[in-house]
């Protein structure tokens, strides 16, 4: 699958746009459902009757109808073939992506379900809330792994043999920065909705509780991802985009705390710090690709890519003797055939080495500075045997 050739801006913002209704959509159905759950156990362990209205309420509101529940992953699957074309991955990743759909449809289906039973036992409530909002999460999970996944093109190519790989500290940092920022916009929603659908003052309070944990958390939590980032991931943008969203949630302290707070401005107000948080991935993933697809070689040598192909490959007991497995465990997180990674299309460097196998062999075995548009290689430590059979069958591959 090659890279789309197009325009890339639309797809871009198409993608932004998509990701921008969906992500909040689906944390606020998992966090707000979350709430309801708990506002309903609390009203059936009390006999609170308004609180298990309460807990209908909100549930009604966050909880999909019949539209939204085929909406919401159909917009996430749009959003990810935007992705597909624009980076061109024809790996496992795409597996991936199909989980994240099919658990986004399931989860948005439990929870419909549930909305519709809520006067039912708790036990049917609770199983088909809680797996509703399990798979939700998980869905987004997936989505915010494989988006980190994608600004590190090194380990991206790794993912095949290596399907752990997929899980990463910023993409887990990434996801409780969003869960930290649903749990705060279903506080909100939660702390302006209440008075008026159950004429009480039941829920504002603990609206309130939700509203400032996340947003308190959400900060430290953006940095934990930052840090997390590959370097050439980073760009000042992301920063500022950072910045802005930390100051959103200032804004919205300010409001409660001014008591300012009418016409629900701190649901509207946290809401709009989602777009924001989500430029941030989709800048990133842009600036990865870009890195590695020019030549931004300067951080790439900062970037520790060297230690990849030797923590993904504890030596085996026998040499390899055949090359193709040789070149992929030692070569391929930098090499592709016909195009740039971290290193040079092999189609174009191979030739000269034609008829010439032991200097290609020297080269693996002690790079030399070549092209000082790339960092240089580091050397790649195999057996004797494995530098033989590498180096024959990509001089036999290049001769086909
Ligand atoms: C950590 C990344 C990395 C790994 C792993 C790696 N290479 Fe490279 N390779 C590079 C870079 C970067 C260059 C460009 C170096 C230069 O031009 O100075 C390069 C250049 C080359 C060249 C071109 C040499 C020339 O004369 O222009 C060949 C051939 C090559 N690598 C083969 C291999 C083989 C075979 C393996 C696996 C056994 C391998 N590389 C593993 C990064 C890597």
């Amino acid at each position: 699958m090659p890279a789309f050739e197009g325009d890339p801006l639309l797809l871009n913002i198409l993608t932004f746009l998509l990701l921008s209704v969906v992500i909040p959509f689906a944390g606020i159905m998992a966090a707000g459902g979350a709430t309801a759950l708990c506002c309903d156990l609390y009203g059936r362990r009390n006999g609170s009757e308004g609180h298990r209205r309460l807990a209908d309420a909100l549930m009604e509101h966050v909880a999909p109808g019949r539209f939204v529940w085929l909406l919401l992953p159909l917009g996430l699957a749009l959003a990810l073939l935007c992705q597909w074309l624009l980076y061109g991955l024809a790996n496992l990743l795409s597996a991936f992506w199909i989980a994240a759909f099919a658990l986004l449809l399931a989860g948005a289906g439990a929870l419909r379900l549930c909305r519709k039973s809520l006067s039912r036992s708790f036990v049917q409530v609770s199983v088909l809330g809680a797996s509703g909002i399990f798979f939700i999460a998980a869905s987004l999970y997936l989505v915010l792994l494989s988006e980190t996944l994608i600004q590190r093109p090194d380990q991206l190519a790794l993912l095949p043999r290596l399907p752990g790989i997929i899980i990463s500290w910023h993409g887990t940092w990434r996801f409780l920065s969003l869960a930290a920022l649903s749990v705060a916009a279903a506080g909100a929603l939660l702390r302006w909705g209440a008075p008026r659908w159950t004429g009480g003052d039941y829920g504002r309070m603990g609206g309130g509780i939700l509203l400032g944990a996340g947003l308190v958390l959400l900060p430290v939590l953006i940095l934990l991802e930052l840090q997390r980032a590959a370097p050439f991931a980073l760009s000042t943008l992301i920063f500022v985009l950072a910045a802005v969203a930390v100051v959103q949630a200032g804004a919205v302290f300010l409001l409660l705390a001014t008591g300012n707070e009418r016409k629900g401005a701190a649901f509207v107000l946290t809401i709009l710090i989602f777009p924001v948080w989500i430029l941030m991935g989709q800048i990133g993933r842009e600036e990865a690709q870009a890195e590695a697809i020019v030549a931004g070689t300067a951080a790439l040598v900062d970037f520790p890519v060297i230690g990849v192909p030797t923590i993904v490959a504890a030596p085996p007991a026998a040499p390899i003797v055949d090359g193709e497995t040789v070149f992929n465990r030692h070569c391929i997180a930098c090499h592709r055939f016909d195009s740039r990674l971290v290193g040079p299309p092999l189609n174009e460097v191979l030739p000269k080495y034609v008829g010439n196998r032991e200097a290609l062999i020297g080269f693996i075995r002690a790079p030399d500075r070549v092209n000082p548009d790339y960092p240089p290689m580091p050397p790649i430590v195999l057996r004797e045997p494995e530098y033989e059979a590498v180096a024959s069958w990509l001089l036999q591959r290049i001769e086909e």
